[in-house]
């Protein structure tokens, strides 16, 4: 080949090598609009596969709600009332994303059982692109629930939190990190006997689960082993004894005893111990109960 024919064929081969980059380039943005939209895509899909598993059964499989959970699938939490009767000052993203990673252990005290906990950093099961993709799923609904010419069917509404009934135990509010209220917590003085009776009443069946700790941990060295998880777990770091045990007994999933071998305290986050004691007991029973246990060293 004659080095000028060489040269022209190399000039237009580069040339074109040019033309196919540049084309590339120009179509990067609309390729990654077309990623974008796949990627949320399977985003949703896995939402709505964790929805099925995880979520349905409490707040219905369209988010209509029942009687064991609010209705997610509801202008309310889409046109901002939610948010403004919650006091959130955040958007709607973070204020989904954080109910659904912490939990509202508080709200057994309205709900037959708390929204559990999902997020890992909380104790929960689920992994933090899994929480994301399940908040994905949640604010999807917007559109139908905004929808005014086919507005969907609210089975169960929002409730305004830290409304309860008279003489509940008003310990901690729905939406406050768990432990806020402790702090601030004044019981009149226990009396250890009658904790014990009560402890073992039919009525509340404490012993029935704690004694000899066949299904629970056992009620003698409560007292050892609460000391021992405040000096080791980072969360109850600030708490006394005390405090650690009402909170045992108000909101057992604040912080789960881990399981023991073959005893499972709890499953998804959620202990086998009643949830619903704070309606349940008065100020006198907390404190009696909680004079018992402190001298089961
Ligand atoms: C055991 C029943 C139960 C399950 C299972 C459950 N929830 Fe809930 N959830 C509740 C209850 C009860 C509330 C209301 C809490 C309150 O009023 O403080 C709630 C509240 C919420 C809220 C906050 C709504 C608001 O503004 O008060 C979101 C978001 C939510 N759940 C999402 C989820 C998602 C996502 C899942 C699945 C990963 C899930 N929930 C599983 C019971 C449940
Ligand atoms: C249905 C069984 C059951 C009943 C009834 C029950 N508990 Fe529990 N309790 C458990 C389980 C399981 C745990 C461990 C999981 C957890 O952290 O909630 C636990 C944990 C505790 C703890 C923390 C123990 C530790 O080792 O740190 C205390 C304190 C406690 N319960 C007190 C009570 C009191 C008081 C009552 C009655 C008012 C009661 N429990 C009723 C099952 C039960």
């Amino acid at each position: 080949m004659k080095i000028e024919t060489r040269i022209v064929l190399g000039t237009a081969f580069f040339l074109g090598l040019l033309l196919i980059v540049g084309w590339v380039a120009l179509n990067e943005e609309g390729r990654m609009a077309e990623f974008t939209v796949q990627y949320e895509a399977r985003s949703l899909e896995r939402g709505a596969t964790i929805w099925e598993s995880n979520c349905s059964a409490c707040h219905g499989a369209f988010g209509q709600g029942s009687g064991r959970a609010p209705a997610l699938n509801n202008p309310r939490l889409f046109n901002g009332e939610r948010l403004q009767e919650m006091k959130w000052a955040g958007g709607l993203y973070a204020y989904v994303e954080n109910a659904i990673s912490a939990g509202r252990p508080a709200s057994v005290a309205y709900w037959p059982e708390a929204m559990p906990t999902w997020g890992q950093q909380y104790g929960g099961p689920l992994r933090t692109d899994q929480i994301r993709d399940v908040t994905r799923f949640v604010l999807n609904w917007e559109a139908s629930a905004l929808d005014e010419q086919n507005p969907p069917e609210v089975v169960q509404d929002f409730i305004l939190p830290g409304v309860r009934e008279e003489g509940d135990l008003q310990i901690m509010a729905s939406g406050q990190p768990v432990g806020t209220g402790l702090a601030t917590l004044e019981l009149p003085v226990g009396d250890p006997v009658r904790g014990e009776r009560l402890y073992n009443s039919n009525e509340l069946g404490c012993s029935s689960c704690h004694m000899g700790g066949v299904i629970a941990p056992p009620t003698e060295g409560t007292v050892t082993r609460a000391e021992q998880r405040i000096a080791t777990v980072a969360a109850l770091a600030n708490y006394t004894v005390e405090q650690y045990l009402i909170e045992s007994i108000l909101v057992p999933n604040a912080y789960l005893v881990p399981n023991e071998g073959s005893k499972v305290y709890a499953t998804g986050g959620i202990s086998i111990m009643q949830q619903n004691y704070s309606d349940r007991i008065d100020a006198q029973d907390l404190a009696d109960l909680v004079a018992y246990l402190l001298t089961q060293g």
